[in-house]
């Protein structure tokens, strides 16, 4: 190239027949020359060594950037620069300090390619700018090195069962289109594991490259037998968007739902409006995350998640159904509605006892034992843990009576809710381990 800058005239003549820069300094003529003579005779259509042996291409591929990995089109792309070196004897030359002339895309148009392709490739593209990205260098023993700056878009199949614990692998297969394995055979130029390289700087928002896996293989389709290269690409998924997005917001909700158990239990539209809420809002976390994924006929890990969500909204719900049932029926049974209620606030209460005794009338007053109220008002205040899961190890003798002042205050427990309290937090953090434990597993 420096080249070029020194002698910009003869560069404008060079650059007129697609040559770049030659590696030591020759007449311009020299070259052109050279190039008029090699292209003499030469048919483009016929392969090089044709009819004597197969065609060994040997590729690698420099990946400059990777990504963007599609769940929902099972496709991915990236950017890369993909070279392929075979020789033609027919392009050998011979010119004193000369080894090697790069030539420019144009030269391209003149000589044998290999006809590769990338078999599950979509819709790969050659990059045009400014000129299409694309060399040739020939040696003087006759190899030639033909780099393509391209990308590739290909298929890649993925399970999402364990979504989005998962491990995508996609897939690239290289091979020639309509040249068997008699023809041309494909070979990694720097053995399985060089030969695809990626840049360091790469980064991917939701995936680390894991590894890659190269291999070289015969394929046979249709009788005939293909040399094929293939490349594994392991990625790994960041989990940190899906535990932003997705598992804390939905782990909240849930505990949101089981505020409920500690609200009164006949405050009924206060109840049935938190269950509501909740349910409705852990379904839209899994509309809104199931947008940018395939319509897949299983259960990711994802779904087993939000609707073990869903599930537990509706199940705090279903469960201030059955308190609320339960406290109509003993309201209508009158008697029997103390045994399903325990007790807040057991005031001790004077009572009066009006006793008719011949024609004067005697009103005695007992005041309850001092020993009793002493042991309420001590169990009373006794910890915030017996006051926040219910209040059984309260009692009141007088049950009735409380029963009616529980009835006005407006504060009022199910033995139901109670063990709702301990029940369901405590199968939630189960479920937790054991979803994340068996998802998991496959990780790492
Ligand atoms: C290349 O050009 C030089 C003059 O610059 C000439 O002497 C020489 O013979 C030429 N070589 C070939 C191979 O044409
Ligand atoms: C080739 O290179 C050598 C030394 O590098 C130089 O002496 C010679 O003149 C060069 N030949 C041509 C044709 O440029
Ligand atoms: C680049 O140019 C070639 C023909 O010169 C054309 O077939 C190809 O579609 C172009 N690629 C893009 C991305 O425009
Ligand atoms: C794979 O490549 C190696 C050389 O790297 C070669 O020896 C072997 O025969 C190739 N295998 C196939 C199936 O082409």
């Amino acid at each position: 190239m420096s080249y070029c800058g020194v002698f910009a005239g003869t560069c404008l003549l060079f650059n007129l027949f697609g040559v770049i820069g030659t590696e030591s300094l020759s007449s311009p003529e020299n070259v052109t020359r050279l190039l008029d003579k090699l292209l003499l005779n030469y048919k483009k259509e016929v392969r090089p060594n044709f009819g004597v042996e197969p065609l060994y291409i040997e590729t690698d591929i420099y990946i400059r950037s990777m990504g963007p990995v599609s769940e929902q089109n099972m496709a991915y792309s990236m950017q890369c620069y993909f070279r392929q070196r075979w020789y033609d004897e027919r392009l050998k030359f011979n010119m004193e300090n000369v080894s090697q002339v790069t030539l420019s895309n144009h030269f391209l148009k003149y000589i044998w390619k290999p006809t590769t392709y990338f078999l599950n490739g979509r819709r790969s593209v050659q990059h045009n700018i400014t000129v299409p990205n694309a060399f040739v260098r020939i040696r003087n023993d006759g190899l030639l090195y033909m780099s393509r700056r391209l990308t590739i878009n290909a298929l890649c199949p993925m399970m999402l069962m364990n979504f989005p614990m998962d491990k995508p692998v996609c897939p690239l297969y290289i091979g020639s289109y309509g040249y068997t394995i008699k023809d041309i055979i494909y070979l990694w130029k720097y053995g399985n594991d060089k030969s695809v390289e990626l840049a360091e700087e790469i980064t991917m928002s939701q995936f680390d490259m894991h590894f890659i896996e190269a291999n070289n293989l015969t394929d046979s389709t249709l009788g005939e037998e293909y040399s094929i290269l293939e490349v594994y690409f392991h990625f790994k998924r960041h989990l940190g968007f899906f535990m932003i997005q997705t598992y804390l917001p939905c782990c909240l909700i849930v505990c949101i739902s089981w505020v409920s158990f500690w609200i009164n239990r006949d405050a009924a539209p206060a109840r049935v409006l938190l269950g509501v809420t909740t349910i409705l809002t852990a379904a839209a976390i899994g509309i809104m995350i199931r947008d940018g994924l395939p319509r897949v006929s299983y259960a990711t890990g994802l779904d087993v998640y939000l609707n073990v969500c869903i599930v537990y909204a509706l199940a705090a719900m279903i469960e201030f159904a059955v308190v609320h049932y339960m406290l109509g029926r003993s309201e209508t049974a009158g008697g029997n509605a103390e045994e399903e209620d325990l007790l807040l606030t057991p005031e001790p209460t004077t009572v009066a006892i009006h006793e008719h005794e011949g024609d004067g009338e005697i009103t005695t007053f007992l005041q309850p034992p001092d020993d009793l109220e002493e042991q309420i008002s001590s169990k009373k205040h006794r910890s915030f843990f017996y006051r926040f899961f219910g209040n059984r190890f309260r009692y009141s003798r007088k049950k009735n009576r409380v029963h009616e002042i529980a009835l006005q205050g407006g504060y009022h427990e199910s033995r139901i809710d109670i063990w709702a309290r301990y029940i369901f937090p405590s199968s939630f953090i189960l479920f937790n381990i054991v979803y994340w434990t068996w998802y998991m597993r496959k990780r790492y």
